[in-house]
Order: structure tokens, then C-alpha cells, then sequence
């Protein structure tokens, strides 16, 4: 729909305040059929918003789509530069991509995308990241810290304890991490971390974290159901996403300053204490096989340390891991 005509439609609603507009009246202000009056509504409808029709009276909006806009981020964001740079998008194919662009050129370290919907959404190990609209928050955010490539796995962990507090404060949910990038809730699929890196042999550029977080969605498709679920789903409200982003950018500074200045001791704790392996046996799918035995912790590298059960320590530096059941 060409913006003017949205703007008129929506500016028409707006005189009414939450009042029936007639089509008859529609038509007239912005100088078409009813059929195309038909069809711009279709459109509204199709970009998030409720609205009600009812013969002999019009069209009225029952709600608008909840969108995340740069203003509501930046309105209260307690941080110093982290997010202050927010390039907010309707629709893309994938907030990474976006921001890898971004990364080639002179742009501000601390600048986050965001996307009300992705049609590409892409996940670890070349998986896709359903992103429906209006209803998750789909971010990247690039960073140029001045470390070694080998140390990027930390900024997964950093990330994951930001979004686990962040979603505690803001919730009181208690979600928990599963290594290396899995935030959980009630044993479903919350969020998922996606670290990227611009880097050469021995010196990063950037590095894109992609966050994905489900929030308000209270449906996911057939293939979804069993293993994903969202804040609304589990908290049985609807949940600020502005709130949460602000949340989270205010704590991945603070980490990130204090990892760059401190080392990783203090995050690699946090780390552990929401983590739902550490101290159970898992089994941990890696390339070349599966291994059984106790999660240990982390290595300040990141690394999942495995005992297995003959008394060999493996560092595990990509899997998919499962808590095991225990046998009766
Ligand atoms: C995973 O668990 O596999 C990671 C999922 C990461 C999804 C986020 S959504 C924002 C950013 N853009 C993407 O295309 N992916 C990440």
C-alpha cells in the first residue's frame, strides 16, 4: 500500500478514535472505489492491525500491531553507546545479513539491527529461524572488540547470561541456558544466540551476535509446537519487547566491559549457574560421534569439559547435547 494512502486511512481511524468509519466515507477521502477501500483494509490487516467490519456501520481498528520503533528502544535504554545506533527494519530477509553489510562500512561499534518480521531467519548449523511479524524480537548486534578469533565463543555465553537475566527481570521467568547457545523454558526453545565473526587469522573486525527471541507468539507452526515456546505462552501475558531489548543491551555492555577488563571468571559463574547441564550426564552429538557422560562446566574459552565413564575428560567445542534421563 503506497504510504500516503496508509497514512490517510490511518488518519481517518484516528478522527473516529476507535469508532466505525463507513466505507462510503472512506472511498470519498481518499478518492476510490469501495472494492479498493476493500483491499487497502486487507493490507492493514495483513501488517498486524484488528479490524472490525460490520455491515451498514464500516470499518473500525479493534488494536494495532505492538511494532518495536527505534524511539521506544531508545526511550529509557540505560546504556552508554551500546544500541544508541539502531537500524530498525520492517521486513528482511535476516537481521545478520543486515548487519554484516553494515560491518563493512564505517559504522559505530555498538549499532543493532532489528526486524519486525525475517523471511530468512537463519540459525546454527545452516537451520532456519521461524520470525513471524509483530510478534519476536529478531536483533543483531555488532561489536569490534580487539581480541584473537579464538576467543569468540565467549561472546555467546556473554550474551546468553545477559538474555537470561534480562527475561528475569522482566518477566520472573527463569529460563536456563543449554550449551552453547539454547535459552530454554520449561524444556522448549526460547531464544537461540548466533555468533558471527568478520575476522582475520589472528585479529577480529566484528563480531554479529543475532539474538532471537520468541516473545508474544502464542502459535507456532505443526513442526514447532513440541519444541518451541515463548514468553506470552509461558508467563500467560503479553510481554514489552522494547523492555526486554533495553534489558538486554543495558547487561551485554556491562558484560562486555567487564569481560574486556576483567577476564571471563565472573560471567563463566553466571554462566554456570543457569546452565541446565552442568553437573548431569548428557549425551553430546558432535561430527564424528556421540559421547556420554557428566557436563563438568565450561573452560574460559567457552569449551563444554565431558567426563565420560571411563574417567576421560573430552573438551567439546561443537555439538547438539541432551540432558539423559535417568535409568530406574
Ligand atoms: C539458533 O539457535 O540456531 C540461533 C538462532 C538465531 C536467530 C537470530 S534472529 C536475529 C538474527 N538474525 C538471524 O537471521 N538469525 C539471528
Amino acid at each position: 500500500m503506497q504510504s500516503s494512502v496508509r497514512q490517510q486511512l490511518l488518519s481517518a481511524f484516528s478522527k473516529a478514535d476507535g469508532g466505525f468509519v463507513s466505507g462510503q466515507a472512506l472511498a470519498e477521502i481518499l478518492g476510490c472505489s469501495r472494492t479498493a477501500i476493500w483491499k487497502h483494509i486487507e493490507a492493514l490487516r495483513q501488517e498486524g492491525f484488528e479490524l472490525e467490519a460490520v455491515r451498514k456501520k464500516g470499518y473500525r481498528i479493534v488494536s494495532k500491531p505492538d511494532k518495536v520503533t527505534e524511539n521506544e528502544i531508545l526511550i529509557g535504554l540505560e546504556t552508554n553507546w551500546l544500541g544508541k545506533e539502531i537500524v530498525s527494519l520492517d521486513t528482511t530477509d535476516s537481521t545478520q545479513k543486515e548487519a554484516h553489510r553494515l560491518a563493512q562500512e564505517p559504522f559505530k561499534e555498538g549499532t543493532v539491527v532489528i526486524a519486525e518480521e525475517q523471511t530468512a531467519g537463519r540459525g546454527r548449523m545452516a537451520r532456519q529461524w521461524h520470525s513471524p511479524k509483530h510478534t519476536g524480537i529478531w536483533m543483531s548486534v555488532i561489536l569490534k572488540p580487539e581480541l584473537p578469533p579464538y576467543k569468540a565463543p565467549q561472546f555467546t555465553l556473554l550474551t546468553a547470561v545477559s538474555v537470561v537475566e534480562a527475561i528475569r527481570e522482566v518477566t520472573g521467568l527463569q529460563p536456563e541456558i543449554k550449551w552453547p547457545n539454547d535459552i530454554l523454558l520449561n524444556g522448549k526453545k526460547l531464544t537461540g544466540i548466533l555468533t558471527e565473526l568478520q575476522a582475520d587469522a589472528d585479529r577480529i573486525h566484528s563480531v554479529i551476535i543475532g539474538i532471537g527471541i520468541n516473545v508474544n507468539q502464542l502459535k507456532f507452526p505443526e513442526e514447532l509446537k513440541e519444541i518451541a515456546t515463548s514468553l506470552a505462552i509461558e508467563k500467560g501475558e503479553k510481554i514489552s519487547r522494547s523492555h526486554i531489548i533495553q534489558e538486554i543491551l543495558k547487561r551485554l555492555e556491562h558484560y562486555y566491559h567487564l569481560y574486556i577488563e576483567e577476564g571471563f571468571s565472573d560471567i563463566k559463574r553466571r554462566w554456570e549457574r543457569y546452565a541446565l547441564s552442568i553437573g548431569k550426564r548428557i549425551s553430546a552429538r558432535t561430527v564424528t560421534g556421540v559421547l556420554h557422560g557428566k557436563a563438568l562446566g565450561i573452560t574460559e574459552e567457552g569449551v563444554l569439559k565431558l567426563l565420560d565413564d571411563e574417567g576421560v575428560i573430552h573438551n567439546i567445542y561443537s555439538a547438539d547435547i541432551e540432558v539423559e534421563k535417568k535409568a530406574d
